[in-house]
């Protein structure tokens, strides 16, 4: 005999107010930070209901776990993703499950995406992470300085020169800050308001931002291309594989106008990396312990030399305080996911043995926040342990719980060269720096729009008292 399916829970909602429903429950300018809170409060499963669209959340790690079944689920393009195309177009993070694109662009993008590759990048990361040292330690040393700021320059940076073979030099002394940096922000945080706002006032009040941004961040981009095309050189890097290489599967290369949208879409992707090294930041101040048994470990597997390549798999310790931030900065804060589309079968999905029900084409978005910190899988969940980020411990947490990368096959492309640059700044950063808050009661507050970042969070650094020999 068949298992009856159970009567299912009704999946929790905040009471709203008439007509406009939840509206008031999530902030616009801080939409993951509500959605922390919301998942605080109701636990594994909640929706609210905005302007007559149901949107419900995962927030567990089972059913995190659930939802990256693949067999079951895909990454749904909707919402922000659909209104940073007038930017990127059908670029990697950006098309449709149904767009041939997407294949193209992953097929030729990923061998240069791989450990291997970003291994082979080692010495232009160093050599950017010497120009963030420098600024911080250097004349002027134990000012306060905004680390997200400078983090978010040391990305720009290290990934255009090792991507794209160009030095920006934006870290230098007495440089204004980046364009690119601001169009980022601008870009991203239109395309998270415009899903919630009258289509009429998006293009009437709030059109010219995003155009003005995809102006600028398309420029850079452009600039990039440029400079190769009239510097020709046999790097065989990544902007050498998004104008040159094919597709191994349809023969097909990228056009000009795609080769400018990955480039944008990589550099989105990867301002998600800086919001986790600052976070990382606020977490070791917090933990002075931690700092020490990092530093212990860097001076057993270095000694007095310089970091090399191969010091970087040995650093567990370090690996831990890493993994220990991406879990609880969730600096990428959630993915999107819908069921995948049953031609002909509209009967609802079941979650949790049947425990919730969703329509069949319901979208659902999985909020890090409340999965990375299931007190389900956490003992302390709020703790900053990088042990239990280390060897087996890590092994043995579940898949749910680990997401920070996004899943299956939209995971980040980037992951990679995402860790070494992690692990290499903060490595480099334990090493070589003494940090102190500048105000000791400072709390973490997080705002953003496709990443989290710290508010406000202001250090003062110096070089490392007693030094390091580099
Ligand atoms: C700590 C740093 C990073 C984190 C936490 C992160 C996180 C993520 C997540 C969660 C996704 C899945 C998004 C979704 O399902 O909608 C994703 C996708 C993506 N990321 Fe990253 N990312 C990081 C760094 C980077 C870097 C450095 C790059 C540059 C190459 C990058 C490029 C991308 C791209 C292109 C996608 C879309 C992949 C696809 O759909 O095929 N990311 N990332």
């Amino acid at each position: 005999m068949a298992t009856p399916t159970p009567t299912p829970t009704p999946i929790p909602q905040p009471p709203g107010v008439p007509l406009l429903g939840n509206i008031f429950d999530v902030d616009p300018s801080n939409t993951w930070w509500s959605l922390k809170t919301l998942s605080e409060k109701y636990g594994e499963i909640f929706q609210i209901k905005v302007l007559g669209h149901r949107l419900v959340f995962v927030a567990s790690a089972a059913l995190a776990e659930e939802v990256c079944d693949q067999k079951r689920f895909r990454k749904f393009v909707g919402g922000p993703i659909v209104e940073i195309r007038a930017a990127v177009h059908d670029s990697l993070f950006t098309a449709f499950d149904h767009e041939e694109s997407w294949g193209v662009a992953h097929r030729i993008l990923a061998p240069l995406l791989t450990p291997g590759r970003a291994a082979a990048h080692f010495d232009e990361l160093l050599q950017c992470t010497d120009d963030l040292i420098a600024k911080w330690t250097g004349p002027g040393s134990g000012a306060r300085v905004r680390p997200l700021a400078d983090l978010n320059l040391l990305t720009l940076e290290a990934t255009t020169l090792a991507f794209h073979g160009k030095k920006l030099d934006c870290l230098e002394p007495g440089q204004a800050e980046h364009p690119m940096i601001q169009a980022m922000e601008d870009a991203t945080s239109e395309a998270m308001k415009r899903p919630n706002r009258p289509r009429l006032l998006n293009w009437l009040v709030h059109g010219a931002k995003l155009k003005k941004a995809t102006k600028t961040m398309r420029a850079f981009a452009a600039e990039l291309v440029r400079h190769r095309q009239d510097n020709p050189s046999d790097r065989r890097d990544m902007l050498w594989a998004l104008l040159n290489a094919r597709d191994p599967e349809t023969g097909k290369a990228l056009a000009e106008s795609q080769v400018i949208d990955e480039i944008v879409t990589m550099s989105i992707g990867g301002s998600t990396a800086p919001c986790v090294l600052a976070a990382a930041l606020y977490f070791l101040l917090q933990n002075p312990a931690a700092v020490g048994k990092a530093r212990d470990e860097m001076a057993a597997v270095i000694g007095d030399g310089p970091l090399r390549h191969e010091h970087v798999a040995q650093l567990a310790y370090v690996a831990g305080v890493v993994r220990e931030s991406l879990r609880l900065s969730c600096a990428a804060p959630g993915f999107n996911v819908e069921p995948i589309p049953r031609p002909g079968d509209t009967s609802p999905v079941l979650l949790a043995g049947g425990k919730y029900q969703i329509p069949h084409n319901q979208a659902m978005i999985v909020v890090l926040a409340g999965a990375n910190r299931d007190p389900a899988v956490f003992e302390d969940p709020l703790a900053f342990r990088p042990e239990r980020m280390m060897g087996e411990s890590f092994e043995q947490l579940p898949a749910g719980v680990k997401k920070w990368f996004g899943n299956g096959k939209r995971e980040c492309i980037g992951k990679h060269w995402a860790w070494e640059f992690l692990m290499v700044v903060a490595a480099r950063l334990i090493r070589e720096v003494d940090f102190a808050a500048a105000d000791p009661n400072y709390a973490l507050k997080q705002d953003g729009w496709f990443n989290i970042r710290p508010i406000d969070f202001v250090v003062q650094a110096r070089p490392r008292s007693g030094g390091v020999q580099e």
